[in-house]
Order: structure tokens, then C-alpha cells, then sequence
């Protein structure tokens, strides 16, 4: 068995961290989640726009119960909306610097449109799940194709704002 010797009244050196997080920050042990929020085009009308289509909730409802979700996590939460594909493009590209380790983005209409936002995904490779409130796949014929879910790891539609917080669970659920 190996001993330790100390010099009374001398104190051992204490690690810079409690030991579960390895001496380290919460925001820099290894599975801690910096997710971004992306919501595209006319998304910021939610609450108003089509409420038999998009439901009751604003934007900011349910950005916030996210929020306060990751946050119960430990987990940071950014929020991003946009009726511009450039701003969409620029925010994608922006995450790569900040650590961001996940997004969930409903595109809107540029869902069926973007290869710019789609190429935006590829080239940062953060793992990213496609949200659709209402169920694109039950609508015009124009909204059954997305550029993105071939690229997603998973994709949620016609669950209302449901679909966001169980996309913010399943990435706050993997390691
Ligand atoms: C949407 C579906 C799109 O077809 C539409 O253009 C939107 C919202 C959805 O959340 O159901 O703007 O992405």
C-alpha cells in the first residue's frame, strides 16, 4: 500500500475542480451540450400565423420553455430566428466557432428550397434534427421534399411545439 508523508500545518494541493467533472468547467467536461435553436422564415408569426396549422404558442413561449429546459439540464441554449436565408447561413457558420455541439432548425419554407442552408449543415457537421410543427408529409405535394433530412439525425414533424422539446430531450439523453 503506498503512503503519503505531509508536513503538518502543510496543505496538500487541492485539485483546481470538484473531482467529478475530472478538474474541469461544467462547460468543458467532455458531453456537455451547447445546442442551437435555428427557426427560418415567417416562424416568428407563430401564435398568429395559421394557428390551426402551427398551434396557439409564440415563438418566444416556446423558445423560453426550452430554454428552461436545457438550462434544468445544465446544458447552454442559444435561439436564433430568421425570414433571411443569408442571416440563417451566416448563424450556421458562426456555430462552428462557438462550440456549438447540436442544433435542432425548423427551416420554414426554406426547408423545401435551401441547398445554401443545407450546404451551411454539411460543412460545419454539427449533428443537427429537422422540426416541423405540422406534418409536412400530409400537405401540398411542394412540402413532402426537404433538403435537410438526408443530412439530419433525426427529424420530428406534425407534433405541434412538442416536436422541439422532444428533440431538445433526445440530444440532452445521449452522451
Ligand atoms: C413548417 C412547414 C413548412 O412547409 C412551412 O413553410 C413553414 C413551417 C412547419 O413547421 O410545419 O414555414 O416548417
Amino acid at each position: 500500500m503506498a503512503t503519503v508523508k505531509t508536513t503538518p500545518g502543510k496543505k496538500l494541493p487541492q485539485p483546481a475542480h470538484p473531482k467529478s467533472l475530472h478538474g474541469k468547467k461544467p462547460s468543458q467536461a467532455r458531453n456537455f451540450k451547447r445546442v442551437l435553436l435555428l427557426n427560418g422564415p415567417n416562424l416568428n408569426l407563430l401564435g398568429s400565423r395559421e394557428p390551426g396549422v402551427y398551434g396557439a404558442k409564440s415563438l418566444k413561449d416556446i423558445e423560453s420553455h426550452l430554454v428552461q429546459l436545457a438550462h434544468s439540464s445544465g446544458a447552454a441554449f442559444t435561439c436564433f430566428q430568421s425570414n433571411h436565408e443569408g442571416g440563417l447561413i451566416d448563424r450556421v457558420q458562426a456555430a462552428a466557432g462557438e462550440g456549438i455541439t447540436n442544433i435542432i432548425i425548423n427551416p420554414g419554407a426554406l426547408t423545401h428550397t435551401s441547398i445554401g442552408l443545407r450546404d451551411a449543415l454539411a460543412a460545419v457537421r454539427i449533428p443537427f434534427i429537422e422540426v416541423h410543427l405540422s406534418n409536412i408529409h400530409a400537405r401540398e405535394a411542394f412540402r413532402r421534399q426537404s433538403y435537410f433530412s438526408d443530412l439530419a439525425t433525426g427529424v420530428i414533424c406534425g407534433l405541434g411545439s412538442r416536436g422541439y422539446d422532444l428533440a431538445l430531450q433526445a440530444i440532452l439523453q445521449t452522451g
